[in-house]
């Protein structure tokens, strides 16, 4: 198990498209553990491969919902070669954050409503109808896959609000920009 470093704004490496995944060997599964590990570690909910610096098509989830005052069972599910099918039309709005722009957030309309389909760590193809926080979080990992980050879908002048913001939380906290 490692816990690896994950790339924040304003890293360019978070603006790679992300290739398919071909071979589904040990390393595949040595990397999909050590993502799981990072995103529980860093107490995210989802985090795509380009992340931690894979520009792969892979994304792992854990939406960790439990009842009020239970701790959440980890049941982390993987996407490898995700695709949305039939997005409705109707939007759902999320306050999102992101690993890679820690501690910032903002409304972000998605549609609602998706099919996804993708395939499992052993290469096998899946589809399932997704609504919800599933849907959305589905959706904002699957931006990371082409290089899209929440806050791009945010107007220039929010934009820049939260990058404010953040840039002044790592002063505060003596962190380099
Ligand atoms: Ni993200």
């Amino acid at each position: 198990m490692s816990i690896l470093p994950i790339l924040e704004v304003p890293d360019a490496r978070l603006k790679t498209v992300s290739v398919p995944v071909k071979e589904f060997d040990a390393e595949l599964k040595t990397l999909i553990e050590d993502m799981t590990d990072t995103m529980y570690d860093a107490h995210g909910i989802g985090l795509a491969a380009i992340q931690v610096g894979v520009p792969k098509r892979i994304l792992v989830i854990d939406l960790q919902e439990a009842p009020e005052g239970e701790e959440a069972e980890k049941n982390p599910r993987v996407f490898i070669n995700p695709e949305i099918l039939d997005p409705s039309e109707e939007l759902a709005g999320y306050k999102e954050g992101c690993l890679s722009v820690p501690e910032q957030y903002a409304d972000v309309e998605r549609p609602a409503t998706i099919r996804a389909r993708w395939q499992d760590i052993d290469g096998k193809t899946h589809e399932e109808n997704m609504d919800g926080l599933m849907a959305t979080c589905l959706q904002h990992e699957m931006d990371h896959l082409e290089g899209i980050l929440f806050i791009d879908h945010l107007s220039r002048l929010k934009r820049q609000m939260v990058l404010k913001k953040l840039n002044k939380m790592r002063k505060e906290r003596g962190v380099a920009a």
